[in-house]
């Protein structure tokens, strides 16, 4: 059983037909995108939002129509995964890099639905190494300024040296092993000069969608 395709594919039940979606990044809402595609394929008339360049070019070459943000302020849904799933729904985004477009997003919609397998499940944030999006401009000096919040900061790196994101930033990956106020961290992280955004989603999700290795999905409400 493929659990993120489960999950993933679930989130279809939520689709209507006219509806504007943003559509997120990852391997678990690739399934959702996929089978997007095929119901748009049959005649399904939706229009969707990209939180990645990734995502876009996926959605674009399965025919889904694709909105800019010019032309939209709000959404019907966003569809994205999750890297952690505390309860309260409080979330760990951004191990695929793509958090700021993927919080803006998910912020104009009426309805954001979070897609994962059950090891995302977790009785608190922090293991997880939350990814915080950061400008190249003096980063050392916003990792040090992260330091003193109880974290290390590793800067991310990829094939060809440090890890850009689509919108040209850096991320460091904070390991804070337990994050006891998720809403504090998140208001103290946002305010350091450097910082973008951070990857804790909080008072966000509506829906949760948790694929089981039983072959179950099971699907919470806020
Ligand atoms: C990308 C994300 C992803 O939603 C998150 O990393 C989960 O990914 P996956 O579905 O591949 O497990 O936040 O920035």
């Amino acid at each position: 059983m493929d659990m993120k395709k489960m999950a993933g594919e679930a989130a279809l039940q939520f689709v209507r037909d006219g509806m504007r979606i943003g559509l997120g990044t990852g391997s678990t809402v690739y399934w959702t995108i996929i089978k997007l595609g095929e119901r748009v394929q049959q005649g399904l008339n939706i229009q969707a939002i990209a939180t990645s360049a990734k995502t876009e070019k996926l959605a674009a070459n399965l025919g889904i129509p694709m909105l800019q943000t010019s032309q939209i302020d709000e959404l019907d849904l966003a569809i994205d995964g999750a890297d952690e799933i505390a309860p309260g729904f409080q979330l760990i985004k951004g191990g695929g890099g793509a958090l700021l477009r993927e919080k803006m997003v998910a912020s104009i919609a009426r309805r954001f639905i979070v897609a994962a397998d059950e090891s995302k499940l977790v009785d608190r944030l922090g293991a997880f190494p939350l990814p915080v999006e950061v400008v190249a401009f003096g980063w050392e000096l916003t990792r040090n300024a992260i330091r003193k919040l109880g974290c290390d900061p590793i800067l991310r790196t990829g094939s060809n040296g440090a890890f850009k994101t689509d919108n040209a930033n850096l991320i460091l990956d904070c390991r804070f092993q337990e994050i006891l106020n998720p809403a504090q961290l998140n208001a103290d992280l946002n305010s350091i000069p450097g910082v973008v955004e951070n990857g804790l989603f909080i008072g966000m999700a509506d829906t949760v969608i948790i694929g089981h290795k039983d072959g179950k999905v099971e699907i919470m409400q806020s």
